[in-house]
C-alpha cells in the first residue's frame, strides 16, 4: 500500500434523497468517528446516480443539497473532511476513460452486482454502457485520491476488489519507468547510508527468500522515512516489492459493520421498502409514525401477552434503550402488563432526543444555502487539487505529456 496516502479515506453516496437514521446509525456515525482519524474525503456521486436513473435526472439537484446538510448537520465538518461533489471533479472521467482502456470487459461482468441489480431494477433498461462500466468510475473515484481506506458495506466490498485490480494492472504495466532501477537506488541513497544500506539488506531477503516479515520491516522503514519525496516514496514501495513504482496505490475496504437500525416494519429501513424515518422528519410526524408502527401481530388485545422477538419495536430498544427499559418492556410485553403505546414511548422519546440537535442544526443551514453552497465550493476545489495531481502521475506514467 501507499505509504504515504494510506491514512486517506474515501467515500460517496448516491443523490438519492434525503437521508433517514437508516443512513445515519449505518454509515454517517461512522464518518463522523473517521473524520478525526484519517483524512477524509466524502463525496456525492451524482455520475454514480445516473447509470440506474438516466431517464429521470430532476431529482439530483435538490438531493445533492439536502444530503450535504444532513451531513452538516450530524457532525461533519468541513474543517476536518473534504466534502464535494464528483462531476465537480472532471478528473475522476478522465481517470476514467483511461482505465477503461486496460480493464477487461470479463471483470466487469463478473461483478456481482451487475446482474444482482439488472434483475432487481427489471422496469429499467439496464443494459447500457454506463452501467456496465460504473464499478471501474467507482474504481477511479477511489484511485484519484490514491486513498488506502474506503469505508462501505459488504455489497460494496465486490467493488473494492475490483479496484485493487485495476490498479495493480495499472501499476504492472505503466509502473516501470524508463530508470526505474537506478531512480529506486538514487532515493535509497537519500535516506541516509544507514538506511541505505538496511534497505537494501531488507529487499535482498524479502525478494530472494520470500520473507513477508522482511517485507514489513521494509514498508515500516519507509513509513518512517521524514525526507523523501512522494515519488521516491513510491518508487522504493515498488522496487522493495519487486514491482514498478506504485503510481495508484490498492485500496482497502473498510467495511462497516451492518447496521442493526429496522425500518418501521421490522425490514432493513430503505427508501425503497418505503419504511424510513428521515433524519430531520419533524417531531409529529416521527411520533405519528412509530404510534402507528406494527407489532407483534399476537397482541391483538391490550391483555394479550406478547413476545418481543416477534415485534419490530423490540428491535427499535435494541438501538434505542437502556437493558433497564428493555428489560421493562420484555417483563410488560410477555405479561400483558403494558400496552404497546407504553412500551413505544421510551423510543419515541429516544428517537426525538437523537434528532433534536440534527434538526436544529439543519434549521440554521437550510435558512442559509450560500454557506452550504460555499462548502460545496471549497471541498471540490480542494478535491480537485488532489485529483490534478494524481492524473498528472498517470499521464505521465502512461507517457501521455507531449513536450
Ligand atoms: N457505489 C456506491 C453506492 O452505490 C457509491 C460510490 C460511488 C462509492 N463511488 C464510490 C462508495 C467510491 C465508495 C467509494 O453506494
Ligand atoms: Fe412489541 Fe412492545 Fe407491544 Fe410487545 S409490548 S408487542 S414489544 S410494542
Amino acid at each position: 500500500m501507499n505509504i504515504a496516502a494510506n491514512r486517506r479515506v474515501l467515500s460517496g453516496m448516491r443523490p438519492t434523497g434525503q437521508l433517514h437514521l437508516g443512513h445515519y446509525h449505518g454509515v454517517l456515525k461512522n464518518w463522523v468517528r473517521l473524520q478525526h482519524e484519517y483524512e477524509c474525503f466524502f463525496f456525492i456521486a451524482d455520475w454514480h446516480a445516473l447509470t440506474t436513473s438516466y431517464e429521470d435526472t430532476s431529482i439530483i439537484g435538490q438531493s445533492i443539497f439536502d444530503i450535504v446538510v444532513d451531513w452538516l448537520s450530524v457532525g461533519i465538518n468541513p474543517g476536518e473532511a473534504t466534502l464535494f461533489i464528483q462531476s465537480r471533479v472532471p478528473e475522476h472521467a478522465e481517470l476514467h476513460l483511461l482505465l477503461s482502456m486496460m480493464t477487461p470487459i470479463s471483470w466487469l461482468e463478473r461483478v456481482p452486482s451487475y446482474k444482482d441489480q439488472q434483475e432487481k431494477l427489471k422496469e429499467r433498461d439496464l443494459s447500457t454502457y454506463g452501467f456496465l462500466g460504473y464499478p471501474l468510475l467507482q474504481a477511479a473515484d477511489i484511485l484519484i485520491y490514491k486513498a488506502g481506506n474506503v469505508p462501505v458495506g459488504e455489497d460494496q466490498v465486490a467493488h473494492i476488489e475490483m479496484s485493487r485490480e485495476v490498479a495493480r494492472r495499472f501499476n504492472f504495466l505503466y509502473g516501470r519507468e524508463p530508470g526505474f532501477e537506478e531512480k529506486a537506488e538514487s532515493a535509497a541513497r537519500k535516506m541516509g547510508k544507514k538506511n541505505a544500506r538496511l534497505y537494501f539488506e531488507i529487499r535482498r531477503t524479502y525478494t530472494e527468500g520470500g520473507d513477508l516479515e522482511a517485507l514489513d520491516k521494509g514498508r515500516a522503514l519507509l513509513e518512517a522515512q521524514q525526507n523523501i519525496s512522494l515519488g521516491d516514496r513510491e518508487r522504493l514501495l515498488g522496487y522493495l516489492e519487486g514491482g514498478g513504482k506504485v503510481i495508484l496505490p490498492e485500496p482497502h475496504a473498510l467495511l462497516t459493520e451492518e447496521s442493526k437500525m429496522p425500518g418501521l416494519d421490522g425490514e432493513k429501513m430503505s427508501k425503497s421498502y418505503n419504511n424510513t424515518i428521515s433524519l430531520r422528519e419533524a417531531p409529529e410526524s416521527v411520533t405519528q409514525k412509530l404510534r402507528t408502527m406494527p407489532t407483534d401481530p399476537a397482541r391483538v388485545r391490550r391483555t394479550d401477552p406478547g413476545e418481543p422477538s416477534k415485534c419490530p419495536v423490540w428491535k427499535f430498544h435494541e438501538v434505542y434503550s437502556t437493558n433497564e427499559v428493555r428489560e421493562w418492556a420484555r417483563a410488560g410485553c410477555t405479561s400483558a402488563s403494558i400496552g404497546c403505546l407504553d412500551c413505544k414511548q421510551p423510543v419515541i422519546d429516544a428517537v426525538l432526543k437523537e434528532q433534536q440537535p440534527i434538526r436544529e442544526r439543519s434549521e440554521e443551514f437550510l435558512a442559509d444555502p450560500d454557506t452550504v453552497y460555499g462548502i460545496i465550493d471549497e471541498g471540490c476545489e480542494a478535491a480537485r487539487d488532489v485529483a490534478r495531481d494524481t492524473l498528472d502521475d498517470v499521464r505521465e506514467a502512461m507517457r501521455l505529456v507531449y513536450r
